[in-house]
């Protein structure tokens, strides 16, 4: 089974992309053949700054091989070294009704937040069905936002290989309903947008601080307290195991326990939890080389799926 996901490069990852979309992203690996890369062509949508969007592709690649992803089970690479997409999603293009795009949400919600529509925002979902579909995938991961693209992609491999022949697979979305909302430091959703984040590869002594900020309610300091209405024990239980987080949540049932001793629990919980990672994150930004010729790799193995894909369309079609 293939699966296949792709995530846009954005700025400094925060414990709520980690647990919401790194970790699941990451844990693929062990499902079947995973095809995992860094949706830059996407993100050239909304980014104009080619600085940025560099030190933004780059941070995402270190974030995730710190974090675990095992380039040798995953595919991982930067989705503009397999230009092979942009021919692909010309031909896609082809059979893509105005109106299905027209139809597409995220689309639509720029429009209504008054952000000047390019021809490349309106054709974001045949650019992500070239995708999907030139690797033949089976089941493409999402969050609810993105579900759907996926069935776009779903109509319009359709009408191709109902146009010109069976080319391609017809994937299936995975929405994981599963994974929890992770809070920020107000209780809100953790997100940049909010400026409530607790970054996983910021300065530790900044995330302490910030971990301080951590928003409680006033029950006094010898009153029992509620472990399921706390914020600091929700990001608690995320990185701590079973027996730690029944452990911290009886010595707040217990009383005499003041929240500040609860922020320094978790503040030396996701030290330790991330401090081996941060040190494998310094030593592969250290070897820029060896990153790029992972991606290379990724790149090659995804290319050579890609271009039997496109050659296949391009038979199809007429023009080889
Ligand atoms: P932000 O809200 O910080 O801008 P993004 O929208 O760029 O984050 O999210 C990138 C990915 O991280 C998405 O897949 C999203 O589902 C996941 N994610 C972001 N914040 C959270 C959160 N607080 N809890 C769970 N998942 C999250
Ligand atoms: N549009 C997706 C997002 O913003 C990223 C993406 C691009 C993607 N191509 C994809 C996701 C193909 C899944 C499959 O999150």
């Amino acid at each position: 089974m293939r699966i296949l996901s792709g995530i846009q490069p954005s700025g400094k990852l925060h414990l709520g992309n980690y647990f919401g979309m790194m970790k699941p992203a990451i844990e693929l690996q062990a499902r079947g053949q995973a095809y995992l890369f860094i949706a830059n062509y996407h993100a050239l949508t909304s980014v104009a700054d080619p600085a940025r969007l560099r030190a933004d592709t780059w941070d995402v690649a270190l974030d995730f091989l710190a974090c675990g992803l095992d380039p040798e089970k995953t595919i991982f690479f930067r989705q503009s070294d397999v230009p092979e997409v942009t021919e692909l999603t010309w031909l896609l293009s082809i059979v893509t009704p105005m109106g299905l795009l027209e139809r597409c949400h995220s689309y639509k919600d720029k429009l209504a937040k008054g952000i000047p529509a390019s021809a490349a925002l309106f054709n974001y979902p045949v650019l992500m069905a070239a995708d999907i579909l030139a690797y033949q995938s089976h089941i493409v991961p999402v969050g609810r936002d993105q579900k759907q693209h996926v069935e776009v992609t779903r109509d319009i491999a359709v009408k191709f290989n109902n146009t010109f022949g069976e080319i391609f697979t017809i994937p299936e979305p995975s929405i994981a309903e599963t994974v929890a909302v992770v809070p920020g430091l107000d209780g809100q959703k953790m997100s940049k947008s909010y400026g409530n984040t607790i970054e996983l590869f910021g300065d530790p002594k900044e995330a302490r601080q910030r971990i301080m900020r951590i928003v409680t309610d006033s029950t006094p300091l010898e009153a029992p307290k509620n472990p399921d209405a706390c914020n600091i024990f929700a990001l608690y239980k995320l990185l701590a195991t079973e027996d730690e987080a029944a452990d911290l949540a009886a010595r707040y049932r217990a009383g005499n326990f003041g929240y500040g001793t609860a922020k320094k629990a978790l503040a030396d919980k996701l030290e330790s939890t991330f401090a081996p990672l941060r040190a494998r994150r310094q030593e592969l930004a250290r070897d820029p080389d060896r990153v790029e010729a992972i991606l290379q790799h990724g790149a090659e193995r995804a290319r050579a799926e890609a271009r039997r894909t496109l050659d296949a369309a391009r038979r199809a079609v007429g023009i080889a």
